[in-house]
């Protein structure tokens, strides 16, 4: 009767089955990115804005050497055991390139500071990266944060650190 195979399922049945499954692969693909590369898309909305940040600074110090020499040895102690040695990522992500998470990038100062101040925890956290915590768990004060943000943005153009 139907010659669709031996056990006589008919091909629109198969045909319906295997249009199911392509439909189904594409979908997640398009939803997830293939290996789920994409995330970034799916994360992006979350992430901290300027506006909702709400971080004011009384004390921001001038961009001078003294102050990103104190910032290098601040980093090193500090944020090196997770940004890397030379910030290029490692439980957290590089703060040498131009991609920034939580804010617009090229990113203003002020904005990465309130990231640095108040860290960042779950829902915001991205992919597995894990939080970051408040002050970099260092209980730095907010000049010393701008002071690694001044040593962070003489490595990373993207860091704008001129005010
Ligand atoms: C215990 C590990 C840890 C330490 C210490 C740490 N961070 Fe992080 N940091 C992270 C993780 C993890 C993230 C990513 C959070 C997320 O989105 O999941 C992050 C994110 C950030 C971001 C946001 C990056 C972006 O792309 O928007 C900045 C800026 C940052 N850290 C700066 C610092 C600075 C400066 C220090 C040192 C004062 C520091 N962090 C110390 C783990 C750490």
């Amino acid at each position: 009767m139907s010659q669709g195979n031996e056990k006589g399922v008919p091909n629109w049945i198969l045909f319906l089955f295997m249009g199911t499954i392509v439909l189904g692969g594409l979908y997640a693909i398009f939803m997830h990115g293939f290996l789920g590369y994409n995330q970034d898309n799916a994360y992006r909305p979350g992430y901290i804005e300027p506006a909702d940040a709400g971080c004011t600074f009384a004390d921001i110090p001038a961009n001078t050497a003294a102050a990103r020499a104190n910032g290098e040895a601040t980093y090193k102690n500090v944020c090196a055991a997770c940004h890397g040695q030379n910030m290029e990522g490692q439980i957290g992500p590089s703060l040498a390139d131009a991609e920034w998470w939580h804010t617009p990038s090229p990113a203003p100062v002020q904005d990465v500071a309130c990231i640095v101040v108040k860290g960042v925890n779950p829902p915001k956290t991205k992919g597995n990266a894990g939080p970051m915590p408040a002050r970099g768990n260092g209980a730095l004060s907010d000049r010393e944060i701008f002071e690694v943000l001044y040593f962070v943005g003489s490595k990373n153009n993207s860091l704008v650190t001129n005010q």
